[in-house]
């Protein structure tokens, strides 16, 4: 009977042990009922008492070792199988997580939100008209009779002989003085349109109207408060100017000029080579105007203006083509 073989066995057996499931297959091959020990057990038969004793001796001593080696190996893998199925079941918070893609408000919203919030904040209450217009007070309540040379000012999409798009807000100033008395101060933003298209024009864009009708109203009224706005809204040291312009509704009408940001005055193909963007007209509402609804001009003066909210997007936001904003790349959207 061979000790030393049945003792190299079992070392190379449980030396080469990788897992739990190796642990139960070798120890039902070495301790199992039929398994090496109880085929040397076996043949401890086939031996005189002697020798019986020495080698019984030896194979019981290799039996327990054997046996205690794997009671230690079978719990080892039992626990790292646990620790494997814990952590895998566990959260690992240092994982980058899934980012969600959050919608947002379009840059023309978000600035025509800004210039509400300005003006509500001196006192302005917001009014609406349809972008749907009859002539009558998108022309002739502006004192723009039919023919007048004015009309061509403003290139007009007709949906029937006496209705258009509107082409500025300025009729929401006739309704609003129509269905109340003064003092009026109201500002109406909203959709207009023009068969425009440039780089500084789009045929549908957005302005705000302002108008305000009281006990003497003044010109230098209407310049207090856009000085106001503009500070506000681009800043303490933002250049502008006030330059004198003819609109039938007003007078005297002024047109307000914002140094360009994108050349800062050099001069670029945004601000046609002068360093200044126009962004709003106004003036003194007209007296024609005042008694075509009823209020006296004797009694009454207002100022009014009309802006365009892209143009104030874009020097807000340093954009050299007003017609990307409605392009709809989300890649250019998500920016702002
Ligand atoms: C008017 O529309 C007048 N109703 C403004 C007004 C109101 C004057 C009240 C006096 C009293 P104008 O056509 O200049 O004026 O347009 C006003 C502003 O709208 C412009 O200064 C410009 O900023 C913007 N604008 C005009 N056309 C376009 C266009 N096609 N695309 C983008 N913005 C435009
Ligand atoms: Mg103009």
């Amino acid at each position: 009977m061979n000790i030393d073989e049945l003792r190299n066995r079992i070392e190379s057996e449980i030396t080469s042990l990788k897992t739990f499931e190796d642990v139960k297959k070798v120890k039902a091959s070495l301790l199992g009922r039929k398994g090496l020990f109880s085929e040397y057990l076996d043949g401890l038969k086939l031996l005189d008492r002697d020798e019986k004793k020495i080698f019984g001796k030896e194979i019981n001593l290799l039996k327990m070792h054997a046996e205690s080696r794997l009671k230690e190996l079978e719990s080892f893998y039992l626990e790292e199988e646990k620790r494997k199925k814990e952590a895998l079941d566990k959260i690992d918070i240092t994982m980058p997580g899934k980012i969600p893609l959050l919608g947002k408000k379009h840059p023309i919203t978000q600035t025509l939100e800004e210039i509400i919030r300005i003006f509500t904040s001196l006192g302005f209450s917001v009014a609406e008209g349809p972008d749907i217009e009859q002539e009558y007070y998108n022309f002739e309540a502006l004192n723009i009779p039919k023919d007048h040379p004015a009309r061509d000012m403003q290139d007009t999409f007709y949906i029937k002989s006496d209705i258009v798009l509107r082409t500025h807000t300025s009729p929401v100033q006739i309704r609003t003085m129509e269905s109340q008395l003064p003092p009026v101060k109201i500002i109406a933003p909203g959709s207009v349109y023009r068969c425009d298209n440039d780089i500084s024009h789009t045929p549908m864009f957005h302005q705000v109207e302002g108008l305000m009708v009281d006990k003497r109203v003044r010109f230098s009224d209407l310049k207090g408060i856009l000085s106001i706005f503009i500070r506000e809204i681009f800043g303490e040291n933002t250049p502008l100017r006030f330059r004198p312009s003819y609109f039938p509704f007003t007078e005297p009408s002024a047109e307000v000029d914002i140094g360009c940001v994108i050349c800062e005055g050099d001069g670029c193909r945004v601000c046609k080579e002068t360093g200044w963007l126009e962004i709003l007209g106004s003036g003194m509402v007209h007296p024609q105007v005042l008694r075509i609804v009823g209020y006296d001009p004797e009694e009454v003066s207002g100022f009014a203006f009309g802006m365009g909210v892209e143009r104030i997007a874009m020097l807000k936001f340093g954009i050299d083509d007003i017609r990307q904003f409605y392009y709809n790349d989300i890649r250019f959207l998500s920016q702002f």
